[in-house]
């Protein structure tokens, strides 16, 4: 069986390998030019001395069946001939993918395995959410996460724009967020607890053409970048510019530490509606995603209850108190996006009552399953992302590789069945994640470990042959100069050793590349 993760849904070996070492035919339908162009680029690149002519002793075929699934995809590879099949250009890109994994390295040339795979993926919604707001890595290494995503099949960017720390996108209709939002005088390193610092300042930002070219850059890799502008909390770095937005109004500057921190804009004010409708309208120019992420977690509902426009608002609305000013926000927000063409999302906490069904949630806390449950028989969609499981933010003593590979998404709801689980993602935040050797620890193995339960059937998989298939991986992710964990350190064992001693809240997780390295 071959050695390609997400593990392909079928397979059938032939038995031999077919060896590029000449030249190489290739035909491709009408609508196949770009995916042909690719092929060549990505051939040349591992095998400079293949040659493209028309009496090739290798034919390659790209091949069109409006019957196959979006996004799946058929390889036949027998003797001298190669066929990639697909309705699509997403089905056809998955295609090279899984051949790019195919392919290994044979003297001079490269052989692939005469198989044929008819693969397509479980999930629709197979996510890496990215949180830029807390550290900002930049267009080069996003454009580098979305080459590694596309290589796995996963296809949307949760891109976290917006924090409490700070705020991404360039605006024209609010200066103030791009010249003061996006910097910070320093940044906490060492735990909440620490009172360390890095001592320098942080800053960075995104234009507008830059992130157009970030979009497109991902549509050529069919992932969807969904934006997250968290609120109505979540939000300081704006609230550092335009803190009439508040319920205070008071100042205060973009923070420099971290954990929950208690900032928040006032539900009761018509001018933070007004305030978010006009940046709303920035970011859905920018974004043709239809999903939008609104964020909506821990929300610092108890700075409302002194509010006067807050109570005033309460009791217009025949609210029962300030904590039903959350599902009142949402709603608000939801129909503002609505109108503009958007599906709403937040990370669901706690399941807020009263949220507008067609605003999907986001599974991030346990859940009640049977809440669970009738939320889905009500038409509730759930992307599930579970903080003990999927963050890869968190120390692998904390969730070692296991225990990511093994979550099933659907035991979150009582009935246990896919309908209504529209996907999974893997969320990475980075309060502590600093650099690009921490984000390739992190991530490596445990993103390809997630995109297999995002697209391969839950029957199909085993640990015991994930692990077989992650080894055959590593050259390849080694060209690519991606710095994976050992497995020494993402096993159970290393859990057992070291549990209690790595907190988020309390110990710099470089602990953990530090011995990586050893
Ligand atoms: C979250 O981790 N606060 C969604
Ligand atoms: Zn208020």
């Amino acid at each position: 069986m071959s050695d390609v993760i997400p593990k392909v849904n079928s397979e059938t070996v032939y038995g031999g390998d077919l060896v590029f070492d000449g030249g190489v035919r290739l035909c491709a339908c009408a609508d196949a030019e770009d995916v042909a162009a690719k092929f060549k680029t990505m051939l040349s690149r591992i095998c400079p001395s293949v040659v493209f002519s028309g009496d090739g002793a290798v034919t390659v075929s790209i091949e069109k069946d409006a019957l196959l699934p979006h996004e799946g995809y058929v390889i036949d590879i027998n003797g001298d001939a190669l066929t990639l099949i697909a309705a699509n250009a997403a089905g056809w890109t998955y295609a090279l993918v899984t051949l790019r994994q195919l392919l290994k390295p044979v003297g001079k040339s490269v052989a692939c395995p005469c198989c044929r795979i008819e693969d397509a993926p479980r999930f629709k919604y197979r996510g890496l959410m990215l949180d830029e707001a807390r550290n900002f890595f930049g267009e080069e290494e996003v454009k580098r996460l979305l080459d590694l995503m596309c290589l796995y099949k996963l296809n949307v960017l949760h891109w976290h724009l917006s924090d409490d720390q700070g705020y991404r996108v360039e605006s024209e209709a609010f200066p103030l967020l791009t010249t003061v939002s996006t910097r910070r005088n320093d940044t906490q390193v060492g735990g909440v607890k620490s009172g360390k610092f890095m001592g320098t300042e942080a800053s960075g930002y995104y234009t507008k053409s830059k992130i157009r070219a970030i979009v497109e850059y991902a549509k050529e890799r069919n992932i969807v970048v969904v934006p997250e502008l968290e609120m109505p909390s979540h939000c300081s770095a704006i609230l550092a510019a335009y803190p009439k937005l508040s319920c205070t109004g008071e100042k205060k500057e973009v923070p420099t530490t971290f954990g929950t921190l208690h900032r928040s804009f006032c539900p009761g004010k018509r001018e933070t509606y007004e305030f978010l409708d006009k940046l709303l309208d920035e970011w859905c120019e920018l974004f043709p995603s239809k999903l939008f992420h609104i964020g909506a977690d821990e929300t610092a509902g108890s700075l409302w209850k002194n509010c006067p426009d807050c109570r005033k608002t309460v009791a217009e609305n025949g609210l029962a108190g300030t904590h039903e000013l959350l599902p009142l926000f949402v709603n608000r927000i939801a129909d503002m996006l609505s109108a503009k063409g958007k599906l709403p999302m937040i990370w669901s906490d706690k399941l807020p009552r009263g949220v507008r069904k067609y605003v999907t949630y986001e599974a991030w806390l346990p859940l009640d399953h049977k809440a669970v449950a009738a939320e889905v028989s009500s038409g509730r969609k759930f992307v599930v992302a579970p903080y003990d499981r999927y963050y890869a933010c968190q120390p692998y003593c904390m969730i070692p590789l296991k225990k990511t590979y093994e979550f099933e998404p659907t035991s979150i709801t009582a009935d246990k069945s896919d309908a209504g689980i529209f996907g999974v993602e893997m969320p990475m935040w980075t309060e502590w994640v600093y650099d690009r050797v921490k984000l390739d620890f992190n991530l490596f193995p445990r993103l390809c470990a997630f995109a297999e339960t995002g697209w391969t059937a839950a029957s199909r998989k085993s640990l015991h042959d994930f692990k077989r298939r992650w080894n055959a991986q590593k050259p390849l992710l080694d060209s690519f100069g991606v710095g994976y964990a050992k497995d020494k350190l993402t096993s159970p064992g290393a859990f057992a050793r070291n549990k209690g001693t790595y907190i988020w809240k309390t110990v710099d997780q470089y602990d953990e590349v530090r011995r990586n390295k050893l």
